[in-house]
């Protein structure tokens, strides 16, 4: 066994539910440059993620889907695999909470807490949001019974459930906490935590009955287990479901779960007090980041307001992605995405600084110097000042990114860069060139090419694309010793040899030439067409009242909707209609994106005779008004699905 020290970091494993978006792209990007810096270091890594399978959620939309459950969250899984991928993402392993290894840690672990008796059966009467899988009280969902956290119609639950005595551990909860400052990061988030368990824990709900897309409580095979008791076991199963178990003695207790705000709860409360109970040690720390927004809200799926991260990857670069969310998303704080803030990063940061930095030493070492990078003269207190700078930086640096404050450890990093720059400007080599100072010219051109390779040794976990491209241009790809956390030290570049200066790192964009292909869903909705005038259809023949109240009218919530294959008219809606979800086929397809309508609430009529098109049964129809070229589904602002229409 290896005496180096260890290092294990996770994501949360996601749902598939939907294709991931930019915003959960954040999370396994740092957890990524988390564990590439941490090896750096020298540490054992273990880097985990996965996928969160079971539940309500999945099981609905994979029925609204026509998929088995299964079938559905494989296909989703592929295309997680293949961003991750694209992502430069070097995940130790992927979990998925529908594997055997996974599931057998579970149920053990269910029932052990069983054995010792902190789980009892009871019935459990409440609200539940699917989309969240969370219990929430009738305090909590507000008169309008709506989701505390995503604000969409929560549904009245009561079924005969297992409970977890979490109200039993509340004073050891906060007796940990107060001995683990570190344990919840950031501290306001730590504070919230606190605050929360001090008015008093409700056992937990842990067990379901009225579906069956979970794992099987041990003892009883009526119920599933809840999916989120189910998820937060994998950061276990993972390590002791995997080879011989070693693997558990080895990277456990966790150093880092990385996670967004949204699951902070789930994480430092429920996740340890499961821990308590089954007598295992608890992870280390639990860092809850912020959201990566768009406008004013959250980037999410349900808003419809998501960002491809493959389109991004394939337009501007895994790398110039990745350095954004890592610079934007500042320590606890939510950062603001939009495409041009993308571009003024990579214009300024990367095309501009850094990548200017580049090529400007390879561009004058090739004028000056015939491409050779020749032995630097004695150091002036002009050089000395860059030096020093140079120095330092790796240890500032390494206190933040230890300290998980990516965005600030870049600042720092690019006040070198900055320095860099402005040290050539100063040292003019063009006027030394001219004026024969050769000794002189040799240092400052030495100088250049040392600073851009430390800036890029440290700078490699964030964008591990990049060295290669400008180690093979310094003329260095073959010398893996000047690549390392060691090397950061002043004067290992080798001096003798020749650069090949190649195609600038980062060419500028012309955010305005390219703005064109942005993805549909990012664009800013045009501002209201003006209205012109069109000819008024006549109004139709009189009807009664009775008439009219014979249609219910009801405002529904889009939860899914998507082409129906081979045809260029028909959208197929999966609307939620109070506790119902229901299929709705419509002609709309020229008017509308599909992605585009999901989270809008619209209005239906809802006890229209269903009618069979093209094999789909279609219960109902869409209201919309509709004018001679163009056509609006009328939308309902702020009212939870369900409510009548009159
Ligand atoms: O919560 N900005 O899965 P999930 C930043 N299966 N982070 C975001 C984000 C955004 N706009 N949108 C989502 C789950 N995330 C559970 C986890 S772990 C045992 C079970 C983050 O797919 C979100 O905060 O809904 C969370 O950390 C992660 O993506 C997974 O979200
Ligand atoms: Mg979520």
């Amino acid at each position: 066994m290896s005496d180096k020290k260890t290092f294990y970091i996770t994501t949360p494993i996601y749902y598939p539910s939907d294709n991931l978006h930019i915003g959960h792209a954040y999370t396994t990007v740092a957890a990524d440059t988390m564990t590439r810096y941490k090896k750096m270091r020298g540490f054992d890594t273990y880097f985990l993620t996965g996928s969160d399978e079971h539940g309500q959620k999945i099981q609905r939309r994979a029925l609204a889907a026509g998929k088995s459950p299964q079938e559905f969250v494989d296909e989703i899984i592929c295309n997680f695999k293949k961003l991750w991928q694209v992502l430069l993402i070097e995940n130790d392993d992927f979990i998925r909470t529908t594997e055997d290894r996974h599931q057998k840690v579970a149920q053990e672990l269910f029932q052990k807490i069983y054995d010792q008796g902190d789980i009892y059966k009871s019935q459990y009467e409440g609200w539940y949001c699917t989309s969240c899988e969370t219990f929430f009280t009738e305090i909590q969902v507000g008169e309008e019974h709506v989701c505390p956290d995503c604000g969409k119609a929560v549904e009245k639950m009561k079924e005969e459930s297992y409970f977890f005595k979490m109200s039993k551990y509340a004073d050891r909860w906060l007796q940990f906490i107060d001995e683990n400052p570190n344990f919840i990061r950031p501290e306001s988030r730590r504070n919230e935590m606190i605050n929360f368990v001090k008015q008093g824990l409700d056992d937990l709900c842990v067990s379901r009955t009225t579906f069956d897309w979970g794992i099987k409580v041990p003892f009883d095979e009526k119920h599933v287990i809840y999916v989120w008791f189910d998820a937060l076991i994998n950061y276990i199963s993972a390590l002791k479901g995997t080879g011989d178990g070693s693997l558990y003695d080895k990277f456990w207790p966790a150093d880092v779960h990385l996670v967004g705000k949204d699951i902070i709860r789930f994480h430092t409360i429920i996740w340890p007090i499961m821990l308590m109970a089954a007598g295992i040690p608890l992870p280390k720390t639990v860092l809850g980041h912020g959201w990566v927004l768009m406008g004013d809200s959250k980037m999410s799926k349900s808003v419809g307001n998501v960002i491809d991260p493959l389109v991004l990857c394939d337009k501007y670069g895994p790398d110039a992605i990745r350095y954004f969310l890592m610079r934007e998303m500042g320590y606890g704080l939510d950062c603001n995405y939009s495409e041009e803030a993308l571009v003024l990063r990579i214009n300024t940061d990367l095309a501009n600084d850094y990548g200017n930095l580049l090529s400007r030493t390879t561009g004058m070492i090739n004028k000056f110097q015939g491409g050779m990078v020749t032995p630097p003269g004695e150091a002036t207190e002009f050089d000395q000042e860059l030096i020093a700078l140079a120095e330092e930086t790796p240890k500032k640096f390494a206190q933040l990114m230890d300290n998980m404050e990516w965005a600030n450890a870049l600042a720092e990093l690019w006040k070198l860069v900055n320095k860099a720059n402005k040290y050539i400007d100063d040292a003019a080599p063009w006027a030394l060139n001219k004026a024969g100072e050769k000794s002189k010219l040799s240092t400052v051109l030495y100088n250049m090419c040392e600073v851009v390779r430390m800036v890029t040794v440290m700078v490699s976990p964030v964008m591990p694309g990049l060295p290669q491209r400008v180690w093979q241009q310094l003329g260095i790809e073959e010398k893996p010793e000047l690549y390392t956390w060691d090397s950061l030290s002043w004067g290992k570049f080798p001096s003798g040899g020749m650069i090949h200066r190649g195609d600038p790192l980062f060419p500028r964009i012309d955010f305005a030439a390219t703005a064109d292909t942005v993805p549909a869903e990012a664009v800013e909705k045009p501002a209201a067409q003006k209205e012109t005038a069109e000819p008024v259809e006549p109004i139709g023949p009189e009807c009664s009242m009775e008439d009219f109240q014979r249609l219910d009218l009801r405002v529904v919530k889009v939860l899914a909707c998507e082409k129906v294959p081979k045809t260029d008219k028909l959208l197929k809606f999966t609307l939620q209609l109070g506790n119902e979800e229901r299929t709705v086929l419509s002609g709309i397809a020229k008017y509308y994106q599909p992605e585009q309508l999901v989270g809008k609430n619209l209005v239906l009529i809802a006890n229209l005779k269903p009618v069979v098109i093209r094999g789909i049964e279609s219960k109902g129809m869409l209201l919309s008004a509709c004018g001679k070229d163009r056509l609006q589904l009328v939308e309902v602002e702020n009212m939870p699905s369900g409510v009548k229409v009159m």
